[in-house]
């Protein structure tokens, strides 16, 4: 079976990664190709299983994939026709694995999804998968019983899918309290991936806000220390109520992130989402908090340590950087977080 994941724009190699060492040696995983926000592979196990994924928004079963779209309306045509085939006993069990069980009255309702120039509208794709699966005998309904349908098409390539997962994939049960920039787990996780989780890992967020990248690396494995702090009490409050009684040793401090009261070289991973411009102030603030953060960061740091820190601020974390030759930035990745533009840093001891 073809199966994809969404992925947020520009963690689609971090995937990759997840995907194959979860699943590249258990012989079910075979062609996994990457697109942009997007990764396709053929799966012979069961689908449950991807939906613990950690990096992926959305999982979806793809009936038909056709890889030549035009922006002519034949090329429309050809997608909705493709639907006269597919195999619905392969895709009922693959929906029932997953909790979805489709009935003999099949409802439906489509999704579209439409990028590049093209004669044709996302309504007009939309119609066409509806009238095609009509055809078939299914049944249009917009209730939460209904199968969700995606029609997308996408530079030269067009999908019809099913949405194997809920709209919950990407969050998390531990997340109940929440702080205003607080990080999507998945990008959270993509993070803590680059960090190259360890088992003796003293681990450090020093900005944690609700505590999202904290958890994320509690949960992916042994480490021997959590630190996490935060300038604002009502941060780290919902830190503290979202580890609950879980996830030992850790500790949390409400402290001013220029000046850590922590020890030179103690500390193997630093993983922070660093306060953007709006939250901030005006830019020298931010200037000051990133010249005088990162010095710390260095400081604390042990030598084969790693850094990865998130900022929408690229200029100001560039500068800063350059004033400290001895830190070098190993991988750069361009992310979206929230629609706006932002950058992942990797950085090590040159
Ligand atoms: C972008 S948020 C982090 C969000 C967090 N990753 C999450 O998922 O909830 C930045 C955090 O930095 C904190 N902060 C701002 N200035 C700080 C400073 N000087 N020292 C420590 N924390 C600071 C803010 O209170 C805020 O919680």
């Amino acid at each position: 079976m073809l199966y994809s994941i969404i992925v947020s724009a520009g963690l689609e190699n971090v995937a990759r990664e997840e995907l194959s060492e979860r699943f590249g040696n258990t012989g079910h995983l075979k062609n996994l190709e990457r697109k942009p926000q997007r990764l396709i592979f053929q799966y012979t196990g069961n689908p449950r299983e991807l939906l613990s994924l950690r990096t992926a928004e959305h999982l979806f079963l793809i009936l038909k994939q056709m890889p030549k779209m035009t922006r002519s309306r034949s090329s429309l045509a050809a997608l909705s026709g493709s639907l006269t085939h597919f195999n619905f006993k392969e895709m009922s069990e693959c929906c029932r694995q997953v909790g979805i069980n489709i009935r003999k009255r099949t409802l439906f309702h489509v999704t579209s999804r439409l990028s590049g120039k093209r004669n044709f509208r996302r309504i007009d794709l939309q119609r066409v998968v509806e009238q095609a699966l009509l055809k078939r005998g299914w049944h249009l309904n917009s209730g939460r019983s209904a199968l969700d349908v995606w029609a997308e098409v996408h530079g030269n390539d067009g999908y019809i899918s099913v949405r194997l997962s809920g709209n919950d994939m990407a969050q998390r049960p531990y997340k109940q309290a929440h702080i205003p920039a607080s990080l999507k787990p998945t990008v959270a996780y993509s993070m803590v991936r680059l960090s190259r989780p360890h088992p003796t890992d003293v681990f450090l967020d020093a900005m944690c806000g609700a505590g999202t990248i904290l958890l994320e690396r509690a949960l992916m494995g042994r480490y021997d220390y959590l630190i996490g702090g935060d300038v604002s009490m009502d941060a780290l409050n919902a830190t503290v109520a979202n580890f609950g009684r879980k996830h030992r040793p850790r500790q949390f401090f409400q402290w001013d992130a220029r000046k850590l009261p922590m020890q030179q070289d103690s500390v193997d991973k630093i993983v922070c989402n660093l306060p953007f411009g709006e939250t901030i102030g005006n830019l020298p603030q931010l200037t000051n908090l990133y010249r005088y953060t990162l010095r710390e960061f260095a400081r604390v740091l042990k030598p084969r340590g790693r850094m990865v820190l998130l900022t929408s601020q690229r200029t100001t974390l560039d500068d800063e950087l350059e004033r400290l030759h001895f830190l070098d930035v190993r991988q750069r990745l361009t992310v979206d977080v929230r629609g706006k533009k932002a950058w992942i840093y990797l950085i090590r001891f040159a």
